[in-house]
């Protein structure tokens, strides 16, 4: 057998029952067997750890990122207060500025086994700078991030008479996917009609769809069934995302079971943000107090596809974050109530697999002969633990290359002497 670039040798993988030998060549897996009697420039023990397919971030904003704080915090908490403090600091946005955070919470990703990010581009702004800046980043670093750009109108497609003008150019400039945020238009019709322009221009230039859907606490707030209708109407399937939708949360059951139905009938993505959503929403609530974050559980179980995002790190709407996956996923677990050995699991599949079906990457995407070899070995024995303990990212694989590597974190405790025994 001719010698590889890389072996990694007892990796841990999700789909086997024992530890497998995987081969790189020319930047792809070229061998996955328990024993490869073969050799290779360079060998990496995975000693029975866990590998898996790098994480997808399904759902960010790295305009924003890294700007908390600038020029107020949101003391609120609100995201309408958030709207309104990025509505200033984006007054004072350069290319310069979007590129440096952009890349600096790009690499806080890679670092962490996240090579696929898909984030959303403010274009409510005239000179289309944010989107300007991330389309720029999309090429800088396309050699170790896959980056996906969503042209976004934050203050709604009719919050300003030349949108529809400043959407159209982000298009032709090269967005790949095309953002709404129908719940903050003026009226309910306004609101179905920025969906439909948007349907138009996805069918009419070729774009994938992503919406921030419904993301508000009013129970009457119904957009999602506006996105079903369409995307069956049009066979627009796997092309479109809801994301956030946390207004399903307060729906009354029947009306949830129903459009949990039509949802499987179109095959669209849902994308859920449990870290910033389970802080923004339930503001204006006394006690009880709503969670906030739409119907995971409930999607994953009749067959859905789930991802998650992170949403937000350090900016208007949340001030913390990490660029962990792990955390997100995390997090899911405990704010729907997915404690199930099998439901843990499920998160997991929600910040890798799921969440490269969100963004369409097909063939190019997960651990199998011929595709990109591209992976992350977690300091973690299997999904469940890894979860659980957050585990490190030891290697991140990008195409055949070690990108990142986290030495393992193994604490010293020096226990005091045992007192003797009287
Ligand atoms: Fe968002």
């Amino acid at each position: 057998m001719p010698p590889f670039d890389l072996i990694l040798r007892r990796a841990r993988l999700q789909d086997h029952s024992v530890p497998q030998d995987i081969a790189i060549a020319a930047g792809t897996f070229a061998a996955i067997a328990p024993r490869l009697d073969a050799t290779a420039r360079e060998e990496i023990d995975c000693s029975d750890r866990l590998a898996i397919p790098p994480f997808v971030e399904s759902h960010i904003h790295l305009d924003s990122a890294d700007t908390a704080g600038e020029p107020r915090w949101n003391e609120s908490g609100t995201l309408f207060e958030g709207i309104e403090i990025w509505r200033d600091r984006k007054q004072k946005l350069s290319i310069e500025d979007v590129e440096q955070r952009a890349i600096a919470t790009l690499k806080t990703q890679a670092a962490q086994g996240v090579l696929h990010v898909r984030s959303h581009a403010d274009v409510s702004e005239s000179s289309l700078i944010a989107l300007k800046g991330l389309l720029a980043v999309r090429e800088e670093v396309k050699d170790w991030m896959n980056l996906q750009v969503v042209a976004f109108p934050q203050d709604g497609l009719y919050g300003s008479p030349q949108q529809l003008e400043l959407m159209e150019e982000a298009l032709k400039l090269g967005a790949d996917a095309i953002g709404g945020i129908p719940h903050y238009e003026l009226t309910r019709e306004d609101g179905v009609r920025s969906l439909q322009q948007i349907f138009d221009w996805a069918e009419q230039y070729d774009k994938l769809i992503d919406i921030h859907c419904d993301e508000i606490d009013d129970d009457q707030s119904r957009f999602l069934e506006v996105m079903v209708a369409q995307t069956l109407r049009r066979d627009l399937g796997s092309r479109v995302t809801a994301s956030h939708t946390t207004a399903f949360h307060s729906y009354n059951n029947g009306y949830a079971q129903k459009l949990l139905g039509s949802i499987r009938r179109t095959q669209l993505n849902c994308v859920a943000n449990p870290l910033i959503n389970i802080t923004l929403q339930g503001r204006t609530d006394t006690y009880p107090k709503r969670r906030g974050v739409t119907r995971v559980k409930e999607l994953w179980q009749q067959g859905n596809n789930v991802s998650l995002g992170h949403d937000c790190i350090r900016d208007p709407w949340y001030s913390l974050g990490t660029g962990n996956m792990l955390n997100v996923a995390h997090m899911a677990v405990h704010i729907c109530q997915m404690t199930g050995r099998e439901q843990v699991k499920a998160c997991l599949d929600m910040v890798t697999h799921n969440g490269a079906k969100t963004l369409n990457l097909d063939d190019r995407y997960g651990i199998a002969l011929g595709r990109p070899a591209s992976l992350v070995v977690l300091d973690a024995s299997d999904e469940f633990e890894a979860i659980r303990t957050q585990a490190a990212a030891l290697y991140t694989l990008s195409h055949g290359r070690i990108l990142a590597c986290t030495p393992a974190a193994r604490p010293k405790l020096f226990l005091p002497e045992p007192s003797p025994r009287l």
